[in-house]
């Protein structure tokens, strides 16, 4: 697919929010964004082929963010929307300087702010992909706030269970088994997968307060919003971008965004492997 010719000669007034992610939790984020917003433009990458995003190797990361970057690039969106954690976590800089004169809607430094302003107790748990947590990407933005106390929890299997629909139950179990005696009274959805199970997981923790960074990216954008460019289209397009052939993705974009969309297959193999 030819992304420069896609997109060439569209309107200004009609540039769409671009969104990236790996999944269920990007598609969650546009979901809400689309009901809140009818007339905006919407671009989704989802990188389904890259899923879990949250347990692959950094460098392999940085690689396919610099062939994204390219992509988004021919895009030319009027904003990015970070609706995955991890992303930001090990790319967010990379992406904001290769985008300097768009908004870059970031998830994690947001998501941290509001949790210390929750916290009484100081003391925060975070849930997040295995990269986010050993990223410390949240722990940066706690650095200079004293008295803090932040255990990150590695939930190595999380993301692609509630992708899936398969273990959930079990998974969630045995990955917050960790918590089992540390005292807190807040916590942070740091994956954006978690969003789709967040009464599963306020049920486990009963008077926790629960800071989902999927609402936190929404409310950063809104803040924003009026001051962009604001879509005059009457009728508003949404374009998602896989980059994997999956029967289940389709299922569940169809379930979740409803009408007003098509689905495009983006290549993102590297020109080697094509002729392996
Ligand atoms: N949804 C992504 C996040 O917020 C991670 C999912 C994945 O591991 O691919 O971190």
């Amino acid at each position: 697919m030819n992304l420069e010719e896609k997109f060439e000669g569209l309107e200004e007034t009609k540039r769409p929010l671009l969104l990236i992610d790996s999944g269920l939790g990007g598609l969650n984020i546009l979901k809400k964004l689309k009901e809140k917003y009818p007339v905006e433009n919407f671009i989704y990458i989802c990188d389904n082929e890259f899923l879990p995003l949250g347990n692959k190797n950094v460098t392999i990361i940085n690689r396919r963010v610099n062939k994204m970057i390219k992509k988004i690039k021919e895009i030319n969106p009027k904003g990015i929307l970070l609706a995955c954690n991890t992303l930001d976590s090990i790319s967010g800089e990379t992406i904001e300087s290769s985008f300097p004169s768009i908004d870059i809607f970031h998830i994690v430094k947001p998501t941290m702010e509001e949790a210390i302003k929750e916290t009484k107790s100081k003391n925060i748990v975070i849930l997040g992909t295995k990269n986010t947590i050993e990223s410390q990407a949240y722990m940066k933005f706690a650095l200079m706030k004293k008295g803090l106390n932040i255990y990150g929890v590695e939930c190595v299997g999380l993301a692609n269970a509630i992708e899936h629909n398969k273990d959930v139950d079990k998974v969630l179990k045995d990955e917050l088994s960790v918590l089992e005696g540390v005292e807190f009274d807040t916590i942070i959805l740091g994956c954006t997968h978690y969003s789709v199970i967040k009464s599963k997981i306020a049920k486990k923790f009963k008077d926790i307060k629960i800071i989902d960074s999927s609402d936190i990216v929404i409310k950063n954008y809104e803040q924003t919003h009026n001051q962009m460019l604001e879509n005059k289209a009457s009728k508003q397009f949404i374009d998602i971008f896989i980059t994997k052939e999956d029967e289940l993705i389709r299922e569940n974009i169809s379930k979740n965004i409803k009408d007003n969309y098509e689905i495009n297959l983006l290549n993102m193999k590297e020109k080697y492997e094509k002729n392996n």
